[in-house]
């Protein structure tokens, strides 16, 4: 049987499931762009990309190159095309304006370029997150600066996430709202073929991710539930459970999708103002759109992330997502 590439699935989903021609193109433009950022994440130390520019962001977190070179990236990529009114990045104070000479589309593109930085220098995992929103019609003008409310969409809005992981393999997972497809980056073909038809996560697990270091500044359910883990076959869970934390939630998440698994990163005291560290609109919206198509469940400890309407593009929030049984429980941990 012939291999299915990206573009034949796009297609294909184009014919059977109504996809627009418009959001097939936008794909196929990110997942080159996504190409690109493997390539130069590949290069290391032999193409000069590691290290800090010295620069911080908006969120007060030093830049590296790569963070720098993975937006420039995704920003030239997806501008010219006319499949986009707008653009937004974790890596920009304020939502990217698509320049005048070029056509505007109907379509906003979210992304996180480079997920997991602090994994570049010591070559581990890093990946890339992106999730498309359609442009509400009231900010569709081909005039008018984009404005950054449009931006400001619960994320069961979304029309399509996925993330690039650039690890042994780089893949691309994707979801276009009907199931979670993943594609392996065939380097002498130069495509991404269809190799995980249908990614499900499944409902147990005994493997749960969090970062123990901050676990004195955790709120009391997350402490009694993590207790409760590390106490294992004696413990009132009655399981052993195994621990991983990869510190890229692109990483952590794709190995929940191939094995299921709890990805928690809890809102904690050391910031009180912020709830969490992932930010809602590049990291737990997308994933969780993924998380869900796959058979997952995804919570901030009180509601369903996707339900959660945004008040700023930069906004965080703590993330609990994977396999049902666990979410289920820590989210009811946090309700008395
Ligand atoms: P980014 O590199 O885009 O800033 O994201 C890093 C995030 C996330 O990918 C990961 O799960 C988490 O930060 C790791 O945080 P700690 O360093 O606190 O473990
Ligand atoms: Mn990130
Ligand atoms: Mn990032």
């Amino acid at each position: 049987m012939s291999r299915v590439t990206l573009s034949r699935y796009l297609i294909e989903q184009t014919r059977s499931n109504n996809t627009p021609a418009d959001l097939r193109f936008l794909i196929e433009v990110v997942a080159r762009a996504c190409k690109e950022i493997s390539h130069a994440v590949s290069k290391g130390a032999l193409g000069g990309v590691l290290g800090s520019m010295g620069t911080e962001n908006v969120q007060g977190e030093v830049q590296k190159k790569l963070d720098v070179i993975s937006n420039e990236i995704l920003l030239e990529a997806n501008e010219w095309g006319g499949h986009l009114a707008g653009m937004a990045s974790e890596e920009m104070d304020n939502a990217y304006q698509i320049p005048g000479k070029y056509p505007k589309g109907a379509y906003l593109l979210v992304f996180d370029p480079l997920d997991g930085s602090s994994n570049i220098d010591v070559n581990v995992s890093v990946g890339t997150i992106f999730s498309v929103l359609r442009c509400p019609d009231q900010y569709l003008s081909q005039n008018d600066s984009l404005d950054e409310q449009a931006f400001l969409q619960p994320g069961t809005k979304q029309v399509c996430a996925g993330y690039a992981i650039y690890g042994p393999q780089t893949m691309l997972v994707l979801t276009l709202g009907n199931g979670v497809k993943g594609f392996t980056l065939d380097r002498e073909l130069g495509s991404f073929v269809l190799t995980h038809d249908d990614i499900r996560i499944p409902e147990t697990t005994a493997e749960f991710a969090i970062n123990m270091s901050n676990s004195r500044h955790w709120e009391p359910p997350v402490s009694r539930y993590v207790e409760e883990l590390l106490a294992g076959k004696e413990g009132p869970l009655g399981k052993d459970y195994n621990m991983r934390w990869v510190a890229a939630m692109v990483a952590d998440v794709h190995r929940i999708l191939t094995r299921g698994g709890l990805f928690m990163y809890p809102r904690d005291s050391r910031e009180p103002s912020k709830p969490g560290k992932l930010r809602l609109m590049y990291e737990a919206n997308p994933m969780s759109f993924i998380v869900e198509q796959a058979g997952g469940v995804s919570t901030n400890g009180i509601e369903r992330i996707l339900d959660i309407q945004p008040t700023s593009l930069h906004q965080r929030v703590a993330v609990y997502l994977g396999s049902k049984e666990e979410v289920d429980r820590v989210t009811a941990y946090h309700q008395g």
